[in-house]
Parts: C-alpha cells; sequence; structure tokens
C-alpha cells in the first residue's frame, strides 16, 4: 500500500483496496484526474458516467451542432471510454477505478455496458434499484457490481432478486439521506431526516439481514456514505460494522476535483443554514448549496408545479427516464438539471446548481489535495493548513 492505514483493507472481488471510496458525482465533477488521483494511492476512484462529453471540447461540438438524443447519448460514450482509459493510466493499475450510473439516467444500460468494455473495475449504481444488472453485466464476471442503497428494506429487496440469479453484490454503499449530496435515497423530502436512516439502525439491521439469508457478514463489504467529515467517524462506523466509508463533497473540493475552482468554493465556503434539501426532477429528494439560482427557483417552486405540463426536452438530451419538467410530473422538480449542472461544473456561480452534503469539511474552506484527504481519513494526521 501506498498510505499507512489503522483499519483493516478493504476486499473487492480480489483486490485489497484502501478502506476509502470517492463517490461518483455528476455531471463531471469527479471525471478522469479525481478518480485517477484517488486509485493511484490504493483507493476506490469513481467517474460519474452522466454527460461527460462536457469535459471534450471536440464533443461539445459535435452536439452543439446536432441536438438529437442519439448523437448526444453517442458521444457520452465516447467521452466515457475516454474517461475510463485516462483514470486508468493515471492510476498505474492501483487501487480500483469505478464508474457510477444513476438508474434514472435514461441510457443506463448503455452506460453499464460501456464502462465494462472501457475496462471499469466495477460497476457502482444509485438512484434506484439496480435489480438487472446481473444480467446487463454477465460478459463481465471481473467487473465487480455495487448497488448504492439507503436502507435495510431496499437491501434485502435487490438481495433476493440477485439471489435467485445466483450473484450477491461485492460490496454495498448505503448512503444516508440525512447527510449526503445530490440526489436522496428517500422517497419523499419529508422522509430525508427519518432518524431510522442513522448509520447504526441501518448497519445493525442489514447485518441481521445477511444472518437471515445465510451471507457471511465479510462476503458483502459495506461501505457508509452521506456526512462523512473525520477520522473519529471512521473509527465508529468500522466498529458498527463498516468496511469502509465514501466520501463526496470532501473529495469534490480537493485540487485535483475536476470542476471549476469556483465549484469547489462555492462547496468548500457554504455554511451550514446554506444548504437546503428540495425535490429534484429525477422525483427524488436532493440537497444542495442555496446559490442564486436555487433561491430563485425555490421561490417559483410552487407556481411552477402546478402549472406542469408534459413537453418536450428543451434541450434534447432526454437524460432521465423520467423528467418533472418533461413528462410534467407536478411533485417533482421543474428545471433542466442537465443545464444547471453544467453550470455548476463551470463555475457558474449564479446560474449552477452545486450538490453538496450537510456537514462542514474536514480542513474548512481549505483546497488541498487528494493524498491530505486521505491520510487525514486513514490516520487522523491533520496537515498544516497555512
Ligand atoms: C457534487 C456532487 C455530485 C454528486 N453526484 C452523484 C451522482 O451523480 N451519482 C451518485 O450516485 N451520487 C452522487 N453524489 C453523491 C456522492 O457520490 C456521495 O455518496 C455523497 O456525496 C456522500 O455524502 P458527502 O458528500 O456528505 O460525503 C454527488 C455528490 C456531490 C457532492
Amino acid at each position: 500500500m501506498v498510505l499507512e492505514t489503522v483499519f483493516p483493507l478493504l476486499k473487492v472481488k480480489d483486490k485489497l483496496l484502501l478502506p476509502i471510496v470517492q463517490g461518483g458525482m455528476g455531471i463531471g465533477i469527479s471525471a478522469h484526474r479525481l478518480a485517477g488521483n484517488v486509485a493511484r494511492l490504493g483507493a476506490v476512484g469513481t467517474i460519474s458516467s452522466v454527460d461527460l462529453r462536457r469535459h471534450h471540447a471536440d464533443l461539445m461540438v459535435q452536439t452543439n451542432r446536432s441536438r438529437e438524443k442519439e448523437v448526444i447519448n453517442a458521444v457520452n460514450l465516447v467521452a466515457l471510454d475516454r474517461e475510463i482509459r485516462a483514470a486508468k493510466e493515471i492510476s498505474c493499475g492501483r487501487g480500483m477505478i469505478a464508474v457510477n450510473v444513476m438508474r434514472a439516467v435514461a441510457d443506463y444500460s448503455s452506460y453499464v455496458r460501456q464502462s465494462c468494455e472501457s475496462g471499469a473495475d466495477a460497476v457502482v449504481v444509485g438512484a434506484g434499484l439496480p435489480l438487472d444488472l446481473p444480467e446487463l453485466t454477465s460478459d463481465h464476471p471481473d467487473v465487480a457490481l455495487i448497488p448504492i442503497l439507503s436502507d435495510a428494506r431496499g437491501i434485502a429487496l435487490l438481495l433476493k432478486k440477485w439471489m435467485r440469479k445466483n450473484r450477491l453484490p461485492d460490496a454495498i454503499v448505503i448512503e444516508s439521506p440525512l447527510h449526503a449530496a445530490g440526489h436522496l435515497g428517500a422517497a419523499r423530502l419529508e422522509d430525508v431526516n427519518d432518524a431510522n436512516y442513522a448509520f447504526p439502525v441501518v448497519l445493525e439491521a442489514t447485518l441481521e439481514l445477511f444472518r437471515q439469508l445465510g451471507i457471511e457478514r465479510e462476503r458483502i463489504p459495506l461501505i457508509a456514505a452521506g456526512g462523512i467529515h473525520s477520522h473519529e467517524q471512521m473509527h465508529t462506523l468500522f466498529a458498527l460494522g463498516a468496511s469502509a466509508v465514501q466520501l463526496g463533497t470532501p473529495f469534490a473540493v480537493t485540487q485535483e476535483g475536476d470542476a471549476h475552482p469556483n465549484f469547489k468554493q462555492v462547496l468548500a465556503d457554504a455554511r451550514p443554514e446554506d444548504i437546503v434539501t428540495f425535490m429534484s426532477v429525477a422525483g427524488l429528494p436532493a440537497r444542495a448549496v442555496r446559490t442564486p439560482w436555487l433561491v430563485n427557483y425555490l421561490d417559483k417552486e410552487e407556481k411552477l408545479q402546478k402549472k406542469a405540463k408534459a413537453r418536450q426536452c428543451t434541450v434534447g438530451f432526454d437524460c432521465l427516464q423520467q423528467c418533472g419538467l418533461r413528462d410534467g410530473i407536478g411533485k417533482a422538480g421543474q428545471f433542466c438539471i442537465d443545464t444547471q449542472l453544467a453550470f455548476a461544473l463551470n463555475g457558474d456561480i449564479k446560474r449552477g446548481l452545486f450538490f453538496r452534503g450537510s456537514e462542514s469539511l474536514p480542513f474548512g474552506s481549505a483546497i488541498r489535495p487528494v493524498r491530505e484527504l486521505i491520510e487525514y481519513f486513514l490516520t487522523g494526521a491533520r496537515p498544516v493548513l497555512p
């Protein structure tokens, strides 16, 4: 291992890894640079597969000319292939390069297939139940399959379905809606703060479920995600049965993070009162920073929801299987998520949507290298900050 750790290593398939997972962050926030540099240190780096053309000027030119769904989807697969290969090169064969695919995305199965074909070590699926993941990846048995779930009920449903197909997940990310960034695994906004999503409750119920289903505890490592911001918390989570932690916001603001510096500063500077939960167009609650666009949108949200009616996708992408704006779903969000997230990626503070977790960051508002972040979580040693 490149770095020392006081924690046991994480075993996924045959790989021994540092027990730190960098969560997938769309759009473009975790691409090859972040994922590659995390993996290079022996941990798990995750590329978010959504709309990666945004990092490739030549591919953007093609989709500026033709705003057709098929063209956008095709160039995004080219971008995903490039990003996976570039991340693997940076990683020098160390750690693991995973690809995060959202179940709620229309082109989900193509992203999963492309990830396997381009050499990803793992496919991580959230924002919906990936019941069909074993079939989709059956030609690539060496690729680790890692679903993201939020409670033992969802885990039970998935395990029972997969076990009928003779497949078990190679790890499970337990992402808590209480503190995580981006889309949250609770059905309604009112459920986001439900105490049943606390790690002690979900980890205990999951380990009990493993016992009931006759699954050895070591067979499926549990990776806790959402609001983890200290070395001490990692000790607590390991004592409860976690085998690794997944961090999103703390990695988004590292020097190697793939977003514009303004993006990192917005996340790093946000105070607790600046962070809100609201309904996304994907029909799930989401957590983000109250930046000018979001304040303005939330002011008008009720009116827009009342007027919701089905229409054509305004950008020709049709990125989501179900979109509150396109499909006129009154209880979901009413904005183009791809457009707003792209503004954020490019550092447009006024117009962007900036996903962020609710907790403070380990190094305050400092933007530091990936290595210092991982070292801090593994050993408790803090860098000397100016
Ligand atoms: C900017 C941003 C974008 C994210 N996008 C995704 C995504 O596309 N898919 C996903 O499964 N999780 C996404 N997440 C969630 C992270 O992968 C991670 O699980 C979560 O942020 C953990 O909580 P934390 O931010 O408090 O560490 C995103 C998080 C952030 C901060």
